[in-house]
């Protein structure tokens, strides 16, 4: 039976990448930091076939050895975890610069050490978009890159954290007999598996919900690139199963301005605490996904991503019930 591996199998994104694999018939190794941490890890153990098809280890990305015995017998590994920050970073070198890159790259050594034959690494958008000289509207493909410099410029330590892990992963696939291949999610949304909310459900709960949201009635109007986590969690295992796949891809198949977005959102479930006041944030965020989608990649509706998120942050009690959404309307 196909085995693979999962790191971070308990985050907001792992966990669909997880649920996909089991109902794909794979055998699921999870890393995980807490094995005994319920509320962060519980939710995987209820999955469909989690009980005869998942097996966790503890391992922290920083863990090599523990790393190996995760992937022992696996021929593939998909590498999810990495810290992503919900507010500012006292210590980027600790919290965010080694899990991220040392972490890949333990990573990287335990897959050659286990004889894994290929793997997926999750960068983010972010090893993209902080590109001053890309011109403003030019769509941005695979050869834009995020300039490592100017990220620390800024102290943009989350872009800098995923731009210098995917360089050296792409360059780690050219040099050993280990197939690499990368994707850079957008802003990622979409129905929560796990019990606890993640930074980036954070956000986009934060334009429904004046609790979290830092200016009150009023936020930024920017425009920003979103995939939905099914979405996503698809697109991984086609890199992944599809032996054509190599180098980088994109996937975001939506930009938009907040005010359009929560306008969509208001529109659809009215009786929540929309932001009044739109600040204007100059510049654009296109993403092309064309290389993923040349490869086979299918998105749903935006619609489709939203009616299923609320209903959900409803469901788990992140947000008080409004109105509900007709059920007659299909996507
Ligand atoms: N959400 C987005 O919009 C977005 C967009 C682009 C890319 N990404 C990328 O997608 C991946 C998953 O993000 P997410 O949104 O699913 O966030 P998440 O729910 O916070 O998941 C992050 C995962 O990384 C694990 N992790 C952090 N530091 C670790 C370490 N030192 N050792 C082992 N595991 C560690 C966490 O484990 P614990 O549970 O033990 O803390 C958690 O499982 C990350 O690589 C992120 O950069 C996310």
């Amino acid at each position: 039976m196909k085995r693979v591996c999962v790191t971070g199998a308990g985050g907001y994104i792992a966990s669909w990448v997880v649920k996909l694999l089991l109902s794909k018939g794979y055998m699921v190794h999870g890393t995980v930091r807490d094995p005994c941490d319920e509320k962060k890890n519980g939710h995987l153990k209820k999955l469909e076939n989690a009980e005869e098809r998942l097996k966790l280890f503890k391992a922290d990305v920083l863990e090599y050895e523990n790393l190996c015995a995760a992937f022992a017998g696996c021929i593939g590994v998909l590498h999810v975890a990495s810290p992503v920050p919900g507010g500012p970073v006292s210590n980027p070198q600790v919290e965010l610069l080694d899990p991220a890159i040392l972490g890949t790259k333990n990573v990287l050594n335990a897959c050659l050490n286990a004889k894994v034959e290929k793997v997926v690494v999750v960068s983010s958008a972010s090893a993209l978009l902080g590109n001053p000289k890309w011109p403003t509207d030019l769509e941005m493909d695979e050869s834009c890159w995020t300039d490592i410099e100017y990220a620390k410029s800024i102290e943009h330590w989350y872009a800098m954290s995923k731009t210098v892990a995917e360089v050296e992963a792409l360059e780690y696939g050219k040099r050993d007999d280990l197939s690499v291949v990368t994707i850079c999610p957008s802003f990622v949304i979409g129905p929560m598996l796990q019990s606890t909310i993640n930074a980036t459900s954070l956000i986009l709960l934060s334009y429904m919900k004046e609790e979290g949201r830092t200016g009150g009635d009023t936020i930024e109007n920017a425009e920003r690139p979103y995939v939905d986590v099914r979405d996503l969690s698809e697109a991984i295992l086609l890199l992944y199963e599809n032996p054509e796949s190599n180098g980088r891809y994109i996937c975001s198949p939506y930009s938009l301005r907040t005010r359009d977005f929560v306008a969509m959102m208001e529109n659809m479930f009215p009786g929540h605490t929309y932001p009044k006041i739109f600040t204007e944030k100059s510049g654009r965020t296109l993403l092309s996904s064309k290389k993923l989608v040349n490869l086979g990649w299918s998105y749903r509706p935006l619609e489709e991503t939203i009616v299923d998120t609320v209903n959900n942050y409803e469901e788990l009690g992140f947000l008080e019930k409004g109105k509900p959404y007709p059920a007659t309307i299909k996507f």
